[in-house]
């Protein structure tokens, strides 16, 4: 890697500053010179523990608790910056660019025993959807509306995690997405903030466990704090335009609900709220999250952002940077060294009190004394085999699979196959692909750890159905030489299925689109193969939703398959013999086509519904947020409320009863939503509220309720965060009824 000379200057004063630390603590290094300190107590409460050590602390010891810099070798394209060689012992955080336990047993002796007060490191790591057992990406785990299983995957993760050396995962992000150009849609839960919130709740809950200290626990870190999501033109680390309306109604609540579930840590964004970066961003980070929300834990900056606030143009140097986001409530510099650096210089200039300082090293050591670093600083070492993949690991990412490939179109039931069927053809770029099913942040995933489309077919069919396989074509490019064969294998099959998608670089950080089709080519491929007349089925694995105007009319059956992670193969395989019930719908819209973006659910209401439409396009998408089929039908009975005009103080519950009346057990998600068609401001067109699923058997019924609370449920926030209840008319949408209710004064 090349390095200019400013980033020379800014290695060799970094070093300098480095090795000056290590100078001033090498001389002040008394191994047990603590002995019978409170902090070292176990039997002392943690915030006792807390003010005893930043009472011991010196100011360099507390600025270098501030600091994270990485370890190891950085395989991530996007996080390339100035590698620092070396690290003084009494750092705060280190980046784990590793799996080795023995490694970071070493790092931590290290900065336990030379250090002056033992303080131990914490390891963090971006562990997304699984360590090493990789799950589906965020985007289809919110197409399950299992939000339980969702839990049970990522405590798989922590423990492997854990195993690994690593204390705190960067994840979940639970940025509210609505343009499917920008790459990170595939890391969130979608367009909607309450389902952002629960899986978000749920993913911290699956890290978290019922304690920190718990042997499998890791720190969650929320990202990126705030409206990231809202990205200019679906481009990655722009300006976010976002009023300080849509601030609190549709960013910060996932937010809020996951700190109030106990979110350990959270991480500023790259954008700018409106002018204001968000890393340097004291109304976002120190007025709500910690004054209002009451948040103890401590902000990190993401990578370089501090250094960013220069490009961001909102500070002229490094120096000014530092003060920016310090002040604003930054206390966690990843990545760029810049607390190192100045911090000192900023406090003897008197621009930043030493209040602050402590405080944020509090933060810090809370969190290090939560996960119970203190008293279990090491790792245990335990071997790969048991470590990783273990089997009810890998059930668990193929149920979560299963429950999150969502059946889009199933035209004349050509699913499942009919048992007739004794030939299919399997063509595609995806289909033998064992790799780009992982998605992005899969660093430690690996492909030969994953199950093929082509090898869950060949399991599920074995010699019942043969498989005549044929690539077609590549993801990109223009070859088209492989048309020929794949024309070939599907005329001597009764069944195409067409395995097409995205490479997973087409995704997450850095990794916008600016036409959210696929490549000409896979277009062109299934274009030659309907021409064989033979049905076709079209399997997608894509991280974001895609624009399927051409290819839609061409598939008598869709199924989104996402990014599934290593335990794909067989799900899908299942789907399509019938063996399982598809129960996904979509957490997020997919438009039909790139110009229709942003299209959500959750649109204002607007001043003329039937006009203003597109001349060129119908202004419908092609699949809505909620949409799913299953190979049963559901019927809802009429739904009923326990009251139809109520107070404020009361709670009503919305019933309905939903019937499974098709021929195969199934599983249905009841989504319950709110509208308010006159209020003080207008109002999306609906909302969220509720969300349930449940498993039917064919013949059978469930009941599903939804209890209203006015004051959360029909109440709305203005652009300062008030909540406001306004008596009137609502409506609960369910299924497709509309069932008006009525707040009394
Ligand atoms: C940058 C990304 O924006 C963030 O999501 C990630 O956690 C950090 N890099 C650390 O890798």
């Amino acid at each position: 890697m090349k390095i200019k000379i400013s980033e020379t200057k800014i290695i060799q004063k970094m070093a300098r500053v480095i090795l000056s630390s290590i100078f001033l603590l090498s001389l002040t290094v008394c191994v047990n010179a603590q002995t019978g300190a409170k902090y070292k107590d176990a039997r002392q409460s943690i915030e006792v523990r807390v003010n005893d050590l930043v009472k011991r602390m010196t100011l360099e010891e507390k600025i270098l608790q501030l600091n994270q810099y990485t370890f190891g070798v950085n395989n991530n394209p996007n996080n390339i910056g100035i590698e620092i060689k070396s690290v003084p012992p009494g750092i705060g955080s280190l980046i784990f660019f590793s799996a080795d336990p023995v490694l970071r047993n070493t790092i931590q002796q290290k900065a336990i025993d030379s250090s002056r007060l033992g303080i131990p490191v914490l390891f963090g790591f971006d562990v997304i959807h699984g360590f090493r057992t990789i799950y589906p990406i965020s985007i289809a785990q919110a197409c399950s509306w299992n939000p339980e299983l969702v839990t049970e995957n990522c405590k798989v993760a922590a423990r492997e995690t854990v195993l690994s050396g690593v204390d705190w995962t960067f994840s979940p992000m639970i940025d509210v997405a609505r343009d499917p150009r920008w790459g990170r849609v595939s890391e969130g839960y979608g367009e909607d903030p309450y389902a952002n919130a629960v899986f978000g709740v749920a993913t911290v809950k699956g890290y978290q466990g019922k304690n920190l200290s718990d042997p499998y626990s890791i720190a969650a870190c929320l990202k990126h704090y705030v409206g990231y999501g809202m990205s200019e033109g679906g481009r990655d680390y722009r300006y976010s335009d976002v009023s300080a309306q849509s601030l609190w109604e549709t960013y910060l609540p996932p937010y809020e609900a996951c700190i109030k579930a106990g979110a350990a840590t959270i991480m500023s964004g790259f954008n700018d709220i409106s002018g204001v970066p968000a890393t340097a961003n004291y109304y976002t980070l120190t007025n709500i999250l910690k004054q209002q929300w009451k948040f103890d834990g401590f902000v990190v900056s993401d990578w370089n952002a501090v250094n960013q606030l220069i490009s961001q143009g909102v500070a002229k140097d490094r120096k000014e940077a530092g003060l920016k986001a310090f002040m604003a409530g930054i206390e966690m510099d990843m990545k760029d060294g810049i607390y190192l650096e100045y911090l000192k210089q900023l406090f003897d200039e008197k621009k930043i009190p030493i209040a602050k300082i402590d405080d944020a090293v509090a933060r810090i050591l809370r969190i290090k004394f939560r996960l119970g670093l203190f008293d279990h600083p090491y790792t245990d070492i335990v071997n790969e085999q048991q470590r990783y993949l273990q089997p009810e690991s890998k059930i668990l990412a193929a149920r979560l699979a299963e429950e999150s490939m969502v059946l889009l179109k199933n035209e004349k039931n050509s699913l499942p196959f009919s048992s007739s069927i004794k030939t299919i053809a399997l063509i595609g770029p995806m289909a033998k692909d064992k790799d780009n099913i992982l998605g992005s942040w899969s660093f430690n995933g690996k492909a030969s750890d994953a199950e093929s489309i082509y090898e869950g077919l060949q399991n599920e069919f074995k010699q019942n159905i043969k498989i005549n396989y044929a690539k077609g074509c590549d993801f990109e490019g223009t070859d088209e030489s492989g048309f020929d064969e794949a024309f070939a294998a599907a005329s001597q099959s009764e069944v195409i299925v067409v395995c097409l998608g995205e490479l997973k670089t087409w995704s997450g950080e850095n990794a916008s689109r600016s036409s959210i089709a696929l490549p000409v080519i896979q277009e062109k491929l299934v274009t030659a193969l309907k021409k064989t007349g033979k049905p076709l089925i079209l399997v997608l694995s894509n991280g974001r939703p895609l624009e399927l105007v051409r290819l839609e009319p061409l598939a008598n059956a869709i199924v989104e398959i996402w990014q599934p992670g290593i335990a794909g193969g067989t799900p899908l395989a299942g789907i399509l013999s019938g063996r399982i019930n598809p129960s996904a719908k979509l957490a997020v819209t997919f438009p039909l086509t790139t110009g229709q973006i942003p299209t959500y659910y959750n649109m204002r209401q607007s001043a003329r519904p039937l006009e203003g439409l597109y001349q060129d396009i119908p202004t419908e998408p092609l699949y809505w947020f909620g949409h799913g089929l299953s190979y049963t039908t559901f019927g809802y009975s009429a739904a009923k409320v326990t009251a139809t005009s109520f107070k404020s103080s009361q709670k009503i519950v919305a019933e309905v009863t939903v019937s499974n009346t098709g021929k195969v057990n199934g599983k249905e998600t009841v989504l319950w939503y709110i509208s308010d068609p006159v209020s003080s401001i207008s109002r999306p067109m609906k909302e969220l509220k509720f969300f349930e699923k449940k498993e039917i058997d064919a013949g059978q019924s469930a009941v599903y309720k939804f209890e209203i609370d006015p004051t959360k449920d029909l109440s709305y926030t203005d652009a300062t965060g008030k909540r406001i209840l306004e008596s009137g008319d609502f409506y609960i949408h369910v299924g497709n009824q509309k069932v008006k209710i009525e707040l009394l004064e």
